[in-house]
């Protein structure tokens, strides 16, 4: 774990407390098991745990952000922002809470940074570290929604199966509520289709020929 500090205090702590300032009890709740789930498959993927404890605690840490604190926080990160983002700037709790995470915080881990930025949409050529932070938003222990049960069935078996499960809800639940897609998200779900794991071999076998 680098020994990374704000203001004196080592990080983890300072994400910590931020958690605790910044989100209401049942979003700290989320936070603190998606922290534990990411960590537990960082470490079943080989990744060291504390890199998915610290994705965890920034993931969401802007999400509670008014609209045009989240745009502001974009244009002064330098964020270039779509037309979706534009009309639904919660879309941008990721990346603002990954350029804070580097810019206020010194956090140079790309990958760690990538997770957050990109958790809430995915992306193709996502990497593990994204892959079990997405997976892990969606099925930490207090998320309650129809099809999170099946998620769960797949999350210590197979990652990507999850993952594509997990883009699936959360693209069925964006039609359900008539809220915007990020186009990032489709792109995504067509990646983990065609791509992902050994449980789509057809999949895999039409890309050849
Ligand atoms: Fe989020
Ligand atoms: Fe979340």
């Amino acid at each position: 774990m680098p020994t990374l500090t704000h203001h004196g205090i080592p990080i983890e702590e300072y994400l910590k407390q931020q958690v605790a300032q910044q989100l209401s009890p049942a979003r700290q709740l989320h936070v603190e098991g998606v922290a534990r789930l990411s960590s537990h498959l960082c470490s079943q993927h080989g990744l060291a745990a504390w890199r998915g404890r610290w994705a965890g605690y920034l993931h969401d840490l802007m999400r509670e952000w008014p609209a045009d604190r989240l745009l502001k926080a974009a244009r002064e990160f330098g964020i270039v922002t779509s037309e979706v983002e534009e009309a639904a700037p919660v879309l941008l709790h990721g990346p603002v809470a990954a350029a804070w995470a580097q810019r206020e915080l010194g956090l140079e881990d790309e990958e760690l940074l990538a997770a957050v930025a990109y958790h809430t949409t995915g992306r193709p050529q996502m990497s593990v570290l994204e892959a079990v932070l997405l997976v892990a938003d969606a099925a930490e222990p207090s998320r309650e929604y129809p099809g999170v049960a099946r998620i769960r069935r797949w999350v210590d078996k197979d990652l990507w199966q999850a993952c594509r499960l997990a883009t699936d809800s959360s693209l069925r639940y964006c039609l359900r509520a008539q809220l915007p897609i990020h186009p990032l998200s489709v792109a995504s779900r067509n990646w983990l289709l065609m791509h992902a794991g050994p449980s789509f071999p057809r999949a895999r076998s039409t890309q050849g020929g």
